[in-house]
């Protein structure tokens, strides 16, 4: 076997992958707007890509309020647990893995993408210099109230009956989305948390919300099912902090300290951070590496343990058979960028060919 660290298994928390091939975590905006449930489409899309080592779902936001984008899924009720357990069902029956990314988009979003009356809940009312998708075209982010401490207590507490309905629903893990600029990351940032209390100011006050999140979370799912989403010095939607080096080595030695089983970092050369190497010195658990991966890369950063797994997004849009394509080198399918977001379903969804299809 060409790629033996690649598709060798990797112990990760309490789970065991089967290889070291993750599909990446990818908002493709085809969840019902109307109730924020998955359908069919999304059983078939996992299930198609069940013989990943473990599949990330797209952001799944834990309340109504933390929805941003456009036809987003939610899990916040008993029919959206009902909806995913479908998916998980796919997934598993393919003997896959499936953890839910849990995606709470605070300040990030716009009124028309979200129900009636949800809110926007941020650290400080300071709207992300950035613009957002939405059906009437792109729009500015609004001002967002400043989170009370209720409304604090609320949100993490969302997340942790968030996790509660994961497990029911079948998951096998949660993520939490702590990259890229939204609720979790906005406190950690000194541009979007100026808040003069016990969750602003000082580091220690501002990883405290991102603690008590994940706290949440493990209490219900233990540490072993749990992984952590980062992008240290992404400034996507807005996000901006004064020293992103000393945050993240701090968020990474608590991640090590609550002993959660996986950090799933995103490498961006272009921040200056080498974010592989800093969550290898601060974190003793698993390393999931993320962005512009191919295979052979992907199995020389395993074999010199600068990660024990990828994770591959766009290449999975479009190969959902990318565990075999792999395995023999074969090429791959061409991503169709008209379609990644387009909200009307299978069509660059569902209906990327097999290589057994003649693909
Ligand atoms: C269409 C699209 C949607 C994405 N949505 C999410 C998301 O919901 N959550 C997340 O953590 N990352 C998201 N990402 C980032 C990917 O998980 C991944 O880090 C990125 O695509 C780089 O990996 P790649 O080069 O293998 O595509 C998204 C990326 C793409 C292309």
């Amino acid at each position: 076997m060409k790629y033996s660290h690649l598709y060798s298994p990797l112990a990760l928390g309490d789970l065991t992958m089967r290889n070291r091939i993750v599909m990446a975590p990818m908002t493709r905006s085809r969840a019902r707007q109307v109730d924020d449930a998955v359908s069919s489409l999304q059983v078939d899309y996992y299930g198609q890509r069940a013989d990943a080592g473990l599949i990330v779902t797209e952001g799944v936001h834990p309340s109504a309020d933390g929805k941003g984008y456009n036809r987003t899924p939610g899990l916040y009720n008993d029919h959206h647990v009902a909806a995913w357990s479908a998916v998980t069902e796919a997934v598993h029956e393919r003997g896959g893995l499936i953890a839910c990314q849990l995606m709470h988009c605070g300040r990030v979003g716009h009124a028309l993408n979200k129900a009636e009356g949800a809110r926007f809940l941020a650290p400080s009312a300071i709207a992300a210099a950035a613009e957002i998708f939405t059906e009437s075209g792109m729009m500015p982010m609004p001002v967002p109230d400043t989170m009370t401490a209720d409304d604090i207590a609320s949100v993490v507490d969302d997340y942790r009956q968030a996790a509660a309905r994961a497990l029911k629903a079948g998951f096998d893990a949660v993520e939490l989305h702590c990259a890229s600029g939204y609720l979790p990351a906005q406190f950690l940032a000194t541009g979007s948390n100026q808040r003069e209390d016990d969750y602003g100011g000082c580091l220690d006050n501002r990883l405290r919300f991102v603690e008590e999140a994940l706290s949440a979370i493990i209490s219900e799912t233990g540490p072993g099912r749990v992984g952590l989403r980062i992008s240290p010095g992404n400034p996507y939607n807005d996000h901006i902090d004064a020293n992103p080096l000393e945050t993240y080595a701090a968020l990474l030695a608590l991640a090590d300290r609550l002993g959660i089983a996986w950090v799933h970092a995103i490498r961006m050369p272009s921040t200056g951070i080498d974010s592989l190497m800093l969550t290898r010195r601060h974190f003793s658990g698993a390393l999931i590496g993320s962005d512009s991966f191919n295979a052979a890369e992907a199995e020389a950063f395993i074999a010199d343990q600068r990660v024990d797994a990828v994770s591959f997004g766009r290449a999975y849009i479009a190969n959902p058979d990318l565990v075999t394509r792999f395995a023999s080198d074969a090429p791959l399918n061409a991503l169709d960028k008209r379609t990644i977001y387009a909200g009307e379903g299978a069509p660059g969804y569902t209906d990327y060919p097999t290589l057994a299809l003649g693909g």
